[in-house]
């Protein structure tokens, strides 16, 4: 959440035009962009642009993807990436959903206790900072198997134009001035060498990027096995190796993105599509919406003190059964639909009562009754066919592990820390987590992206997701809450205050432009108030399907990001 603290002169800004109740907003709604048939919404601009030239030239959903998620990894290095990975959520045109999975995974050479000392104490920066905090890649792997399902335009045409703004140059923002100030320490000890981004980049300036430039034009001419078996594996592997790191050749050659089954259940008259194991996002987010759905959430009213409690409690519980159920489906068994059924969610909820706050200690993880587990960047896509697609991608922290390939010109993850490297030991978003979670060769780490699809009347409603750590999850629902429930515009939605709560540390953290009115007497009621570590909570980019079929584009102000449509 301290990475956060560079967007505060924004916030500031968008607090003072902002400051308004939600009965305020209804009345005077912020809208956003508005188009007849096409969006796309990410963190830059450039990128949107991009994505949508694919479609104006008849290309699908998928193929901008592909190309709005290579020309991120230009312009956001912050986020963006050939170095990370992510997934996908999707829905066609003829409502078929699916999810793909192209999460890092643990190399060969870790184990349980890779990240401890002999002492069993957890090594300082071990799994955040350096080259034993990459997981192996799975970006490439993901857009290839994307395009051999989904794709209807050639590879190369949709890789070029990231190629081409690459040797072009990228302006750079005030915010990713700050931003790369800020890391310049962690490059230095990541790399023990000057990279790319140690220069004094202001904002203004243009960022070339010839190396990655390099790197996708050898993608484009040599395909998937470029990154994960030639000239590029090479790089990454010997610099790697310099460093000190494990990962082998072994490892990339047998890296697989891996198409899932979605979690899809219903939230009163809609259906949610969201992500399922190694993410926890569609598990949580079903835990929390089905804990809240027997209520009557629309008479209390928006961000008021019944509905920051009722939702708290219920967040409290589901961020407890992440901590104890969630990991890898392909190591450990996951009890879904347990998990996530009316009566165990129910259950869960039997201690709760509305004159006294729940503590963390006294909630742990549910009994299942022996049935059957900040730095990312989410992008929505809506096509000119009826097509969505929601992705999230990431090198986990702000620019990874700091480890920069210079051959390669691109950045590595530091995904490893979002295992649980030893039990109750809080990763680097407070998350605490147990053996489900625990490191093991070829294991995807946990993850809370969750790019959401929700249908109404079997029709597409919107398309969502959201960068933030844990807090991706709770930021999705609350903007499936701001619309269904509160019948905001996906603008209005996406620009409310946020809060959230992960069961531990045991407090609600409030966005500064949060209404303070309300604090006294959730502290009365025993919640605990943070806002030091919380100036802004997500960064969600959506687009919602307006009544007369229009596409209403939410793109958040608390980042750069910004929409493209026709
Ligand atoms: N690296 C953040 C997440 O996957 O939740």
């Amino acid at each position: 959440m301290k990475k956060y603290l560079l967007i505060l002169p924004l916030l500031l800004l968008f607090q003072c035009k902002e400051k308004t109740t939600s009965k305020e907003t209804t009345k005077k709604p912020i809208v956003g962009v508005i188009t007849e048939k096409a969006m796309v919404v990410c963190a830059r601009e450039e990128a949107s642009k991009i994505g949508l030239d694919v479609m104006r030239k008849g290309g699908n959903a998928f193929d901008a993807m592909i190309a709005t998620d290579l020309a991120l990894a230009v312009s956001y290095p912050f986020a963006g990436n050939i170095g990370g990975g992510g997934f996908m959520v999707y829905r066609t045109k003829d409502g078929k959903i699916g999810a793909l999975d192209y999460r890092e995974k643990a190399p060969l050479a870790t184990h349980h206790d890779f990240y401890l000392d002999k002492e069993g104490n957890v090594i300082p920066d071990k799994s955040t900072l350096g080259a034993n905090a990459v997981g192996v890649p799975g970006t490439i792997a993901g857009l290839f198997k994307v395009h051999e399902k989904f794709g209807t335009i050639p590879f190369k045409e949709l890789i070029q134009p990231a190629i081409n703004m690459a040797k072009r140059g990228v302006i750079v923002t005030k915010k990713q001035a700050e931003a790369i100030e800020k890391y310049k320490a962690g490059f230095k000890k990541a790399n023990h060498r000057t990279i790319l981004l140690d220069k004094n980049w202001k904002a203004g300036d243009t960022i070339k990027y010839i190396q990655l430039a390099k790197t996708l034009e050898r993608i484009r001419d040599n395909g998937r096995d470029e990154f994960y078996k030639g000239k590029t594996a090479d790089i990454l592997v010997s610099y790697l190796k310099d460093l000190g790191g494990v990962i082998t050749k072994e490892d990339l050659a047998k890296y697989e993105a891996k198409w899932r089954k979605p979690i899809s259940f219903t939230y009163k008259d809609t259906k949610i599509i969201s992500m399922s194991p190694p993410s926890s996002g569609g598990i949580c987010l079903a835990q929390i919406l089905k804990t809240i759905e027997p209520y009557n959430i629309k008479q209390y009213q928006h961000n008021s003190v019944k509905y920051v409690q009722l939702i708290t409690e219920a967040e409290r519980r589901a961020y407890a059964d992440r901590a104890y159920f969630l990991g890898d489906s392909d190591f450990i068994h996951i009890a879904i639909d347990s998990l996530i059924s009316s009566d165990y969610l129910k259950n869960r909820m039997r201690n709760f009562s509305w004159n006294k706050a729940n503590t963390s200690a006294e909630i742990a993880h549910g009994k299942l009754n022996g049935l059957e587990s900040n730095e990312t960047t989410h992008y929505s896509i809506v096509d000119q066919f009826g097509n969505a697609v929601a992705v999230t991608t990431t090198l986990n922290g702000a620019y990874g592990s700091k480890v920069y390939v210079k051959e390669g010109g691109f950045l590595l993850n530091n995904e490893m820390d979002d295992f649980s490297i030893k039990p109750g030991f809080a990763n680097s978003y407070g998350l605490v987590g147990a053996e489900a979670n625990a490191v093991a060769p070829e294991k995807r780490m946990l993850s809370s992206m969750s790019p959401t699809i929700v249908e109404q009347n079997g029709k597409l409603k919107m398309v969502l997701g959201s960068p933030g750590g844990s807090t991706i999850i709770t930021s999705v629902m609350q903007n499936i809450l701001n619309v269904i429930e509160f019948n905001m515009g996906m603008q209005e939605s996406v620009s409310q205050p946020r809060f959230h709560h992960q069961w531990l540390p045991d407090n609600i953290r409030f966005e500064l432009t949060f209404n303070k009115t309300i604090f006294p007497k959730l502290e009365q009621l025993g919640y605990s108030i943070e806002q030091a570590n919380a100036p802004v909570i997500g960064k969600v980019d959506a687009i919602l399907v307006l009544p007369n079929g229009k596409l209403e584009a939410g793109a958040d102000p608390r980042g750069d990001d910004k929409a493209a449509g026709f």
